[in-house]
């Protein structure tokens, strides 16, 4: 089959930066481009292309400033309204996730951020400040590498499907049913759940990705229940196969960007109780609405993000 136009020719080499993939096609290590500085345009546009054409790209430490790192999340596109985590105290678009012995860990599902939202972030951009002594690691799947394995009879199926998403699935819903009904209703009341396709055609690389997921995805529209449970379950299973799956060990102030519309990711709770800082700014598809109206308040303060 072949991929749909794009803005960008994964043919042409780069120029002012040396991405060396780890894995055929995905998450490349980017060389060659000093985050501490003013980042130039020319530079700029092929860090879109790379994580267009690599959906996760990695930085070797380089320690950030917010401010370095928030500049860093505008190149992909405008900062979002992230999730319910903790802020930093002077820059309200980066959020902290702190865990510890009285913070656990808590993000170890397979996930695409918020896709019970209309328009979920086009990515993010972290960097690990603290980490373990070990564990800790971080792993994302590619979701088009995932779809590519499919038979073409499988594929065919799935092309015109979509499916439900919603937060009710997640750990969201028993948080919001111990404050009472009255806040479990609001909830529902002001996010409702949302449809999108099952294979999502990435507009950046032309690539279809399979865009369900363990965390949110309820049900695949219009098919009998117990097909779209059996079939949801073959996905994501299939989704975390080892052949689309990069793991990623962290050194303190190593830097990810994650595309969130063709990964999904995995942080690893298996450093518990020890300690481990990330500080994070989201980013959404230029142009989009955006997500910015995620609120804490009625969703009891909880999020996967
Ligand atoms: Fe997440």
């Amino acid at each position: 089959m072949t991929a749909a136009p794009t803005p960008f020719d994964f043919s042409h080499p780069y120029e002012r930066i040396v991405p060396r993939p780890r894995m055929p096609g995905f998450a490349a290590v980017i060389d060659g481009v000093d985050l501490t500085r003013p980042i130039d345009a020319p530079t700029r546009t092929e860090l879109r292309r790379a994580l267009a054409q690599f959906e996760v790209i990695f930085f070797d430490p380089q320690p950030l400033t917010p401010a370095q790192h928030v500049a860093l999340a505008e190149v992909f596109g405008p900062v979002s309204g992230g999730s319910f985590f903790e802020r930093h105290p002077e820059v309200p678009g980066m959020e902290m996730i702190v865990n510890d012995a009285e913070r656990p860990p808590g993000i170890d599902i397979w996930h695409t951020d918020l896709s019970w939202q209309p328009e979920p972030p086009m990515g993010t951009a972290i960097q690990i400040v603290e980490t373990p002594p070990h564990g800790g690691n971080t792993c994302w799947a590619s979701t088009s590498k995932a779809f590519a394995a499919l038979s073409p009879g499988l594929q065919a199926y799935l092309r015109p499907l979509t499916a439900t998403h919603t937060w009710e699935r997640s750990g969201f819903r028993d948080a919001l049913a111990k404050r009472g009904t009255d806040a479990l209703v609001e909830a529902v009341r002001r996010y409702p759940p949302v449809s999108h396709p099952v294979a999502l055609v990435h507009p950046d690389s032309g690539r279809t990705c399979l865009y369900v997921n363990g965390a949110f995805t309820k049900r695949i529209d219009g098919i009998d229940y117990r097909e779209s449970e059996a079939m949801l379950a073959m996905l994501t299973a299939w989704i975390a196969r080892p052949e689309f799956v990069v793991h990623h060990a962290w050194t303190a102030h190593g830097i990810a960007v994650w595309d969130n519309r063709c990964t999904q990711h995995y942080a690893l709770a298996d450093y518990f109780p020890h300690r481990r800082v990330n500080r994070r700014v989201t980013f959404d598809v230029p142009g989009s609405a955006g997500h910015g109206n995620v609120n804490a308040e009625v969703l009891g303060g909880r999020a996967l993000g």
